[in-house]
């Protein structure tokens, strides 16, 4: 189903609350990858802030170089803009992004949390992912585009959910159709990159921290040693407490882990 522009628009004006979002809004039926559409029609107006939707997407683009599959009924939604931040701190788009999409979803009574570090989880499945890519001059990134994927009513496989399924399950969600849930994702977009830009990374990382479904986990690294997750750090990074049996330090030893060294996995579930 093709999102209804006109539709979309209207809900962006009654949910965001008259929110100004000055966005060129492109909506299509099936392509590629709404990433790469949208890169493309930035070449022709760079700096402009634009959104592109798709129905499906034949290539869809996930991280570490996966592909996202995109059958029909999911949301494939793509934001770019010009940033302007420094070159080594493009991953506080991702965290930011994730944040405020989980909150904006938990405001409709959707009890969504992040799994470290662009997963947005519920019921300890994958409901949705970000897929953040960045245009650099100099040591500034100077565009980016945002690319959220989120289970709709689009199949799924196991470790994954769609929205759907909660009314299946006899739980009635307050999203009606995929034109309010793009809504709530854009307005989510919009709430996380203003709490960096107005509030700051640190502000950011604490409201991100309270919707890690990850902390405090046991994480085994590399089968080479274990340790406690204990937060997230500005770069991105997972903050571990290393679990060191054998020492009497009373200083538990910090350990950093870079996004895409390790896979945290999903919790084990039962139906
Ligand atoms: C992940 O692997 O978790 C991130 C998935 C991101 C998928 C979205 S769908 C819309 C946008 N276009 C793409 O090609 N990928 C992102």
């Amino acid at each position: 189903m093709v999102l209804n522009k006109q539709k979309l628009q209207a809900v962006l004006l009654t949910e965001g609350k008259n929110t100004d979002l000055p966005f060129s809004l492109h909506i299509f039926e099936s392509v590629a990858s709404t990433n790469k559409t949208l890169w493309e029609l930035l070449s022709q107006k760079p700096g402009s802030e634009c959104v592109v939707i798709a129905a499906e997407q034949t290539a869809g683009r996930g991280q570490w170089g996966r592909q996202w599959l995109s059958q029909k009924d999911g949301l494939y939604l793509s934001f770019g803009f010009a940033p302007k931040l420094d070159i080594n701190l493009g991953y506080q788009l991702t965290l930011a992004t994730a944040w405020g999409i989980a909150e904006q979803l938990r405001k409709y009574g959707i009890d969504v949390e992040i799994k470290w570090p662009n997963d947005l989880v519920l019921d300890g499945r994958k409901l949705g992912g970000i897929l953040t890519e960045t245009k650099v001059s100099g040591r500034k990134i100077t565009q980016a585009v945002i690319g959220v994927g989120i289970n709709w009513k689009n199949p799924v496989p196991s470790t994954g959910i769609n929205l759907h399924s909660l009314k299946e399950r006899g739980n009635p969600i307050q999203i009606s159709c995929l034109e309010k849930l793009a809504a709530v994702v854009l307005l989510g977009i919009h709430s996380g990159i203003e709490c960096l830009e107005r509030e700051g990374v640190n502000i950011l990382l604490s409201r991100y921290i309270k919707l890690l479904s990850n902390m405090g986990d046991k994480v085994y690294v590399n089968d080479d040693f274990s340790g406690t997750v204990v937060g997230v750090t500005a770069a991105g990074n997972l903050h571990l407490h290393k679990l060191s049996p054998n020492t009497l330090s009373v200083t538990p030893a910090s350990i950093f882990l870079q996004p895409g060294t390790i896979s945290l996995g999903y919790r084990k579930y039962k139906d």
